[in-house]
């Protein structure tokens, strides 16, 4: 846990040059539109400790697997995001010495994200070892009006002398990936140029031959007026620069403007990438770095504008839920289906940028309640894509039939990850997308969807949990062996409640999801049919046996549902008893010790009454909840949320918030001392529900919403935005009142405290 950013409602800042800290803070202050980010790597040569990132989103390489003893359907490779041409690199020298904070003496040095208007400033004073001192002020934006467009305005003031200093803006394609398998690069040259004050680089990936172009242009000027210097071209494999030597006096200031075009074949032919680049690069220094600087504080306000949550009275909570909504949005921003949400995003390489469950589980209602439908359509648009790979997947490993298992960790929707009790047995994630299509219609009303594509998805789903279960002659219930839970601290398991239950609740919804299709859209069903040879009576009556007998393991004494069977046989002892020294457990305890034991790294009976919540009263909520809340351990960042809203269902209040406290500052204030590899990108959205749904108590129930909200004691007040069905309501809680508006020209009813209002246009109630 660290704690050397100052606390600020809409800035992160960092005061002061720590080394040590410098991977986290290129974590924390990281910048991306979507389509790009970049971690907050310094802009001129750095020799110190720095992990350097610049990722270009779908753009992977699959890393060949290395396990220690390879099993029959192991993926054969790991998919990578990848670390790509540099683009923001100016070097600085002065009488042939590097600016490189590693070696200056660094003074005033500060770090700035303005989350409001979404860009980084860097600022210091620097003495090089022969005495020179330079202020340097540096503002970098990538754009998300145009985002294939980042942008640098780097400023450089002689403070004690008078002289020459050497400018390189450069690219450079030669880059590597710290977590490379087998310590490979995985680039190769395409095209590189330099011309005057532009370059280029095209290169492109081993084995997926993604081509990336990145082009360059850079501008000079003195004391606020252009000047033309004359400029060395430098190219070296995939590096390729112009370096000036600027003559200036002192207290005078250079600026120099880097614009940059970031282009993937992904998007563009590659045939015509380069030129594209170079026009796009024109583009950008045609509308100037003040135009794109203010077009991008234009768009911010538009996104803070419906995504904002503003917490008064307590400047740490507020600067830590800014934080989370500011990198979901620049994460993920909906305009292209075949872009998900990795666990880091973009801002480190640990875990593969690659899409996992935590879209569906966690991320979704972000971008529900947020943004515009199709935001989080398209996250379902990019699994309907890959359902082909996810019969294939299952195929593998011997399901038929047209049963689909969705990958655990993906790109492309092969399955790409590589320990046998995560790959084979975590099939939970199956349940967690049919789930968010559920999730995604309750809330939009689109049913539409089920015909146009998530019947389908829900059919082959459905297939591979009907195939999945066995019969069990003793038990005479269906059940299922060899599982992995979302708690990862057991392993092969049988009959895990969650993923029991998940799977009969699959099967029910994709009955009547292929019903519903059936007498909405008969023509559609047919073609269906047709393409699946579903064949409806027999299938549906083998789902209806399998529901209707499904084990759930539960204790009779307590009615508690056992996470497995066998739980209750575990030495039950609570977590408050483990010795501080035990903790992390993953980094404390061997592995066999961590199965063995009864303690849960993320909720896992408890995630499926958060699902499910309808489905169960609040006392057996409240039995679960008081049994396993004090088991668990919560190693993973995804775990504090659902007990924020489960434990603020029941009216635990104090717990509710002292889990939201785990889950605000996460990354902030490095609570598991791992921000240094990249931010937790996903959990940033489960705290966003911890707020919305724990605090806020939002929920959908019949076609509308509800909300029962509390307020922490340190806060005076609290409020957000909600877009529900085309209409946005504004929700407010104060210490005295609690006040719901709608903000549309529509009529909208919505449920406060259990009782219902039918608010007109502009209309409130206030409870
Ligand atoms: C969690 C998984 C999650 C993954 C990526 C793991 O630590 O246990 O549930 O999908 O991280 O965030």
């Amino acid at each position: 846990m660290k704690n050397y950013l100052k606390h600020d409602e809409w800035c992160i800042i960092e005061e002061g040059f720590i080394p040590a800290n410098n991977r986290i803070s290129e974590s924390i202050f990281s910048i991306g539109n979507g389509r790009f980010g970049q971690r907050a790597n310094f802009e001129e040569n750095y020799t110190g400790d720095t992990l350097p990132g610049s990722y270009v989103a779908g753009v992977y390489y699959p890393d060949k697997t290395k396990v220690g003893w390879w099993k029959n359907g192991y993926p054969e490779y790991f998919a990578k995001v990848l670390n790509a041409t540099n683009w923001i690199g100016i070097d600085i020298e002065i009488d042939d010495v590097s600016l490189d904070l590693a070696k200056c003496k660094v003074k005033d040095f500060r770090r700035i994200l303005n989350m409001k208007e979404g860009y980084l400033e860097r600022s210091f004073t620097a003495t090089t070892e022969k005495g020179k001192k330079v202020k340097v002020a540096a503002t970098r934006l990538c754009s998300i009006v145009d985002d294939e467009i980042g942008a640098i305005r780097y400023a450089i003031t002689p403070i004690n002398f008078t002289g020459t200093i050497n400018i390189t803006p450069y690219l450079n394609g030669d880059v590597k990936n710290e977590d490379a398998n087998w310590e490979e690069t995985f680039w190769d040259k395409v095209e590189v140029a330099v011309k005057n004050t532009r370059a280029f680089v095209v290169s492109q990936t081993k084995k997926t031959n993604f081509k990336v172009a990145t082009g360059m242009k850079f501008v000079i000027s003195k004391n606020g007026k252009e000047e033309k210097f004359k400029s060395t071209k430098i190219k070296t494999g995939m590096y390729v620069g112009a370096s000036v030597d600027v003559p200036v006096k002192k207290k005078e200031t250079i600026t120099v403007y880097k614009y940059a075009a970031i282009l993937s074949s992904l998007n563009h032919p590659t045939s015509d990438i380069l030129e594209r680049c170079k026009a796009k690069v024109k583009q950008a220094q045609h509308l100037g770095f003040d135009k794109l600087l203010k077009d991008q504080k234009k768009a911010w306000a538009k996104k803070w504008k419906d995504s904002d949550i503003i917490i008064e009275g307590d400047v740490a909570a507020q600067q830590g839920i800014r934080f989370n909504i500011f990198h979901l949005n620049q994460t993920f921003t909906g305009v292209d289906e075949r872009l998900n949400i990795g666990p880091k995003g973009f801002t480190g390489e640990k875990y593969g940028g690659s899409t996992y469950w935590d879209t569906e589980a966690y991320c979704l209602p972000f971008y529900l309640s947020t943004t515009e439908e199709r935001v989080a359509k398209n996250l379902l648009i990019y699994r309907y894509k890959q359902l082909d790979k996810a019969i294939e997947n299952a195929e593998k490993l011997g399901f038929k039939n047209g049963a689909a298992l969705y990958p655990m960790v993906t790109m492309n929707g092969e399955e790409c990850h590589n320990e046998w009790e995560i790959t084979f047995e975590e099939i939970h994630r199956n349940g967690a997308i049919a789930y968010a299509i559920y999730d995604y219609i309750r809330y939009t009303a689109d049913q539409d969807y089920l015909s146009d594509y998530g019947a389908e998805v829900l059919l082959a789903i459905a297939r591979f949990w009907a195939q999945r279960v066995h019969f069990s002659e003793p038990k005479q219930q269906y059940v299922m062996h060899g599982v992995t839970g979302p708690n990862e601290y057991e392993n092969n398991v049988n009959n895990n409640w969650y993923t029991n239950y998940i799977a009969a609740w699959c099967l029910k919804y994709a009955a009547e999801a292929l019903l519903y299709v059936k007498n909405k859209a008969p023509y559609k069903y047919e073609a269906l049919k047709e393409k699946t040879n579903f064949e409806e009576e027999k299938e549906l009556k083998q789902w209806q046996e399998i529901q209707n007998n499904i084990y759930l393991p539960q204790d009779e004494k307590t009615g508690v549902f056992l996470q497995q069977e066998g739980f209750l046989d575990k030495a039950l002892i609570p977590v408050e008893q483990l010795a501080a020294a035990d903790r992390p457990l993953n980094q404390k305890w061997s592995w066999d010790r961590i199965l063995r034991s009864c303690y849960i790294k993320q909720a896992d009976v408890l995630q499926g009454l958060y699902f499910f919540e309808d489905k169960f009263d609040l006392a057996t909520i409240k039995k679960n909840f008081d049994f396993y809340e004090p088991l668990t351990v919560h190693e993973s960042s995804l775990s504090p949320c659902v007990h924020v809203v489960l434990a603020a269902r029941i009216g635990n209040k104090d717990k509710a918030y002292e889990m939201y406290l785990r889950t605000a500052r996460l990354d902030l204030d490095d609570y598991n001392n791992d921000t240094e590899d990249g931010l937790h990108i996903t959990s940033m959205a489960g705290t966003w529900m911890a707020v919305v749904k724990g605090i806020g108590g939002m929920r959908v129930h019949r076609n509308q919403l509800y909300f029962e909200p509390f307020l922490p004691n340190t806060w005076q007040s609290i409020s957000f935005k909600i877009q529900f069905r085309g209409n946005t309501i504004l929700v407010k809680v104060t210490a005295k009142e609690t006040r719901l508006e709608n903000l549309s020209s529509g009529k909208v009813s919505v449920n406060l405290y259990g009782k219902t209002h039918a608010l007109g246009a502009k209309g409130v109630v206030v409870v």
